[in-house]
C-alpha cells in the first residue's frame, strides 16, 4: 500500500464536497501508529502527547526534540497513512524563518509529510513562506490549545457573532495562504459547518460537526484511557478498565506465587 500524499488529501474535497471524509487519529508511538495505519488517511503526532504522554498541564511545554522523538517512530510505524507533526508552541510564532527551520528539522528528522500549525490571520504570512519553501501545512483554529493562557481555559468558542467572523477569517486566511487542510476544533456546530463552507480545502473537525470534511480525535481519549474527557470526546472502548484489570491480576499473582507458572518458567534440558 503506497503511502498517501498530502496533494491526495487535498483533493478529497472537490468543488466545496467531500465524497469520502478524512479519517485522522492521533499516535505519538510506534506500536500505536501500526496498529492505527490500515484505518486512516492521517496520523497526527499531536502535541497532546504534552498531557496525554508526559503528564504535562498543558501543550505550552512540548519541546520540538520531544516532536522528532515521537514523530519518527510514527513514521516508523505506519506505512500508509499520511504523518502529520504539530508544531510545538514558541518555535514558529516569532517570524516565517524560525517556523521553517523548525519545521525543516520536523521534516528531515523524521520522515513526516507536513506540519500543523495552531493560529489563522497571524500566521498566514508564515504558512505561505512554509509551502513556498516545500513544507506542506496543516492550519488549526478555533480552540487553539496552545494559546490556552490568552483564551482562559478550553470551552468552545465561536458563541458570539464577532469571535464567529473571526475565526471564518482565519480559515479564509489560512486557507489564501496554501494551507492543504483546517482543523477546526471546539467550535458551535453551525461555526463549525461555515468555516466548512467557506473554504475549498478538507476542513477536519474536532468538536465541530460531521458536516465537517473529516475528523479528528486524541486516540487515547477514544480509547477511554482518561477519566475526564471533553464533550466532543466518544469512547469506543475502556481501555483503563482494561489495563488496571490487568495490572490487578498480575499483582495478584505476583503476591500469591502463581505467576511465573510452568509455561512461563524455563527449566534445565532433560539429559540425552
Ligand atoms: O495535539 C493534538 O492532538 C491536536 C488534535 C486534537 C487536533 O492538535
Ligand atoms: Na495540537
Amino acid at each position: 500500500m503506497r503511502r498517501l500524499t498530502i496533494p491526495a488529501i487535498r483533493q478529497r474535497k472537490v468543488d466545496g464536497v467531500t465524497a469520502e471524509p478524512v479519517v485522522m487519529l492521533t499516535a505519538y508511538t510506534a506500536r500505536q501508529a501500526q496498529l492505527l495505519d490500515a484505518h486512516c488517511d492521517l496520523l497526527l503526532v499531536g502535541d497532546s502527547l504534552g498531557q496525554v504522554i508526559y503528564g504535562l498541564p498543558s501543550s505550552v511545554p512540548v519541546t520540538l526534540d520531544m516532536m522528532v522523538a515521537h514523530g519518527a517512530a510514527v513514521v516508523r510505524g505506519s506505512w500508509h497513512a499520511a504523518v502529520i507533526v504539530d508544531m510545538p508552541f514558541g518555535t514558529y510564532e516569532q517570524s516565517p524563518q524560525q517556523a521553517f527551520e523548525s519545521a525543516a528539522r520536523l521534516l528531515k528528522e523524521t520522515g513526516c509529510a507536513g506540519v500543523k500549525l495552531e493560529g489563522g490571520v497571524a500566521m498566514a504570512e508564515t504558512v505561505n513562506f512554509l509551502i513556498q519553501r516545500g513544507i506542506p501545512v496543516m492550519g488549526h483554529i478555533g480552540l487553539t490549545p496552545q494559546a490556552v493562557n490568552v483564551l482562559g481555559g478550553y470551552g468552545a468558542r465561536g458563541r458570539s457573532e464577532a469571535e464567529a467572523a473571526k475565526i471564518i477569517d482565519d480559515a479564509k486566511a489560512l486557507s489564501d495562504a496554501g494551507a492543504f487542510s483546517i482543523v477546526v476544533e471546539g467550535v458551535i456546530e453551525p461555526l463549525a459547518v461555515a468555516v466548512t463552507q467557506a473554504v475549498p480545502c478538507p476542513v477536519i473537525g474536532i468538536g465541530g460537526s460531521a458536516q465537517c470534511d473529516g475528523q479528528v480525535l486524541v486516540t487515547e481519549d477514544m480509547l477511554g484511557m482518561f477519566e475526564r474527557v471533553p464533550r466532543f470526546v466518544k469512547r469506543y472502548e475502556d481501555i483503563a478498565t482494561t489495563i488496571s484489570g490487568a495490572a490487578a491480576r498480575y499483582a495478584a499473582e505476583v503476591r500469591e506465587r502463581s505467576f511465573p507458572g510452568v509455561e512461563q518458567t524455563y527449566q534445565p534440558k532433560a539429559p540425552k
